[in-house]
């Protein structure tokens, strides 16, 4: 059996007719047919409903279908995966969430780039799922996210877990409080979360970690990015909860104080196409832990 029988079969069922399918697949009804017949010798089962008008498959048939599609849909991605791990011309191609570039994404990358000069590095700002799409079609090589979305084409490497802070108001009467916060005492305030876009999301992920607690803020306020968030919180609106590299984002009166719940952590990924075994990715893997190591970030380095 060949990706030729999966095509024309699947042309066959999507056309409910084997003329359509011959003219949507550029060739001619008798081959196409015999093909189809050749395939049902193979397989030894009946794949469509003798008689049928339009055509129908049968059950074993259209279990066939139903896998057919998958493994046509796996060989698309496998050949554009593999056409974009073969370009000698070597661009590497970074998706993101803006939220990483306030923090150590920007001082990873400076540190790539000096380290590997002829390399063209280009930036892509997408949410976490955009990248796994993106680095299915071959469109970036690396994705950094702060979602757990697992794909089975998709290798994710969790990076280290970031610690979450409170962004306040200095009139705030939290402001002060550098000792730390704890969730549960920021659940009767105007808290802004974000992005507006996408169901899974960094606010989801907040309003998780307060579900762990059996906590359900009761004043929340979404707004579409970070910036605007922290923009609200320093005009004294409310206060936000931001991944501590956030602290970079220099605002009048806005304080920042820890966030003592141990879950209240935001985790940072590394995506890469499964087996895509390309020197660069082990760089840039080089470069992350480089930067943590000034910072000392622990991590754990088992897989990279
Ligand atoms: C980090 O903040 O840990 C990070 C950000 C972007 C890329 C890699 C790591």
């Amino acid at each position: 059996m060949e990706l030729r029988h999966l095509r024309y079969f699947v042309a066959v069922v999507e056309e409910q007719s084997f003329t359509k399918a011959a003219e949507k697949l550029f060739i001619a009804q008798p081959p196409l047919s015999r093909q189809i017949q050749n395939l049902e010798q193979e397989l030894d089962i009946q794949l469509f409903e003798r008689g049928s008008r339009p055509l129908k498959t049968t059950e074993a048939g259209q279990f066939f279908y139903q896998h057919a599609v998958k493994l046509l849909s796996n060989a698309e991605e496998i050949k554009s995966m593999t056409k974009r791990i073969g370009i000698t011309d070597r661009t590497i191609t970074i998706g993101f969430v803006g939220s990483l570039l306030f923090g150590l994404l920007s001082r990873i990358l400076f540190l790539f780039k000096q380290q590997h000069p002829h390399l063209k590095i280009e930036m892509m700002e997408m949410n976490t799922h955009e990248q796994i799409q993106a680095l299915k079609e071959g469109r970036i090589d690396v994705g950094f996210g702060r979602l757990r979305i697992s794909d089975p084409a998709v290798k994710r490497v969790l990076l280290r877990e970031e610690r979450l802070m409170v962004a306040a108001h200095s009139s705030h009467s939290m402001a002060q409080r550098v000792e730390g916060l704890n969730l549960s005492e920021l659940v009767d305030q105007q808290l802004f979360l974000y992005p507006n876009s996408g169901k899974a999301n960094f606010a989801t992920q907040v309003c998780g970690i307060f579900s762990e607690y059996g906590l359900e803020p009761k004043n929340i306020r979404i707004v579409r990015e970070l910036q605007l968030a922290l923009g609200f919180v320093a005009a004294g609106e409310g206060i936000c909860i931001v991944p501590e590299s956030a602290q970079n984002i220099k605002l009048a009166h806005l304080n920042f104080i820890p966030l003592l719940d141990e879950f209240a952590v935001s985790p940072v990924f590394m995506a890469i196409r499964n087996m895509d075994e390309s020197e660069y990715i082990r760089y840039l893997f080089d470069a992350v832990y480089q930067v943590y190591d000034l910072e000392a970030i622990r991590y754990d380095r088992s897989v990279f």
